[in-house]
């Protein structure tokens, strides 16, 4: 059997249905098990339970500072150890992106991976399309709403979730082609622009200081450890470091990989402020 963790995230449920719709015999593990998942949470060692699991698609479960992430990922990987698991499957980060805030932790967990002893297979993801259009900041001058990014004229290989959790799948489904390598999934090279003018709106370059002060003073809700992790992203896509892209995704697909600047405009049009009435 399969089991992919974090099966209510949107990486993780999208591989699951993946899974699902070609027949393989799949479950989740979450912290909130759905109808047939199992519990688990990585922040509960004594309660992770693989017995009975032979792939284990290890969803990264970041949103924490590093080394409450790498514990929890060494937890899993323990358990797969001792509870029999023959194949394990780790949802990492590009190679490109080893200057982003979050990238040592997915390298640390690559390392255990890779010492685990068991049979590995390291996807590392692209940053998606859908965060790439979320994190545009919508604002407006005296012509009309503006998108603002600190992103310049960068341009990012964004690629879709739903292509990540297809290759996901496809790799847990028949994962002994997959033994032992290390699968770089980008998409297709987006800018910021691009994704304006398909909003039919102006794109205005903010400068990284002013998206700090902006994410420290007006974005409430943010965990300490995010303003350094959103501004790692913005330098580094704004000086050229996550552009290139590579045949790796389309090559476990099958497939071409899909245009992610329809899903990057999706994302950044579902964050669009409503126009204000006449009356308001
Ligand atoms: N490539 C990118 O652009 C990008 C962007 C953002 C994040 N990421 C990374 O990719 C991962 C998946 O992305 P996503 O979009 O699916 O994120 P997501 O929707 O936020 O899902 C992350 C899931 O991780 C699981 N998780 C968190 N803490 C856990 C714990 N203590 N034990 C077990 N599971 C835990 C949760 O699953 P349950 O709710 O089912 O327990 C959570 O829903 C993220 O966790 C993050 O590490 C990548």
């Amino acid at each position: 059997m399969i089991l992919v963790t974090g099966a209510n995230g949107n990486l993780g449920s999208a591989t699951l249905a993946a899974l699902r719709a070609r027949g393989a015999n799949a479950t989740g593990g979450s912290r909130t098990p759905g109808e047939g998942m199992r519990r688990l949470d990585f922040d509960d060692p004594a309660g992770i339970d693989l017995r009975g699991v032979s792939t284990l698609l290890l969803v990264s479960a970041g949103y924490a500072e590093d080394d409450r992430v790498i514990g929890r990922h060494a937890a899993v990987l323990d358990a797969a150890v001792r509870d029999g698991v023959r194949h394990v499957v780790y949802t990492s980060l590009i190679g490109a992106g080893d200057h982003l805030a979050f990238a040592l932790a997915h390298r640390a967990t690559e390392r255990l991976v890779r010492a685990c002893g068991l049979p590995w297979t390291i996807l590392r993801n692209g940053l998606y399309a859908e965060l790439f259009g979320g994190l545009l900041w919508w604002s407006s001058d005296n012509a009309g709403p503006v998108v603002e990014s600190a992103f310049g004229d960068g341009a990012l290989a964004a690629v879709t979730r739903a292509d990540l959790a297809e290759a996901a799948a496809i790799v847990a489904a028949d994962p002994t082609p997959h033994v032992g390598r290390t699968h770089e999934l980008t998409g297709t090279p987006i800018t910021a622009r691009r994704v304006a003018d398909r909003l039919g709106v102006p794109h205005l370059t903010i400068g990284l200081d002013e998206y700090r002060r902006r994410l420290l003073e007006e974005t409430p809700g943010l965990l300490p450890f995010q303003p350094p992790m959103l501004a790692s992203i913005a330098t580094a896509i704004r000086h050229g470091f996550l552009h290139a892209t590579g045949p790796d995704l389309a090559a476990v697909l099958g497939r071409q990989v899909t245009d992610p600047l329809p899903t990057a405009t999706a994302a950044a049009a579902a964050t669009r402020p409503a126009a204000p009435t006449s009356s308001s």
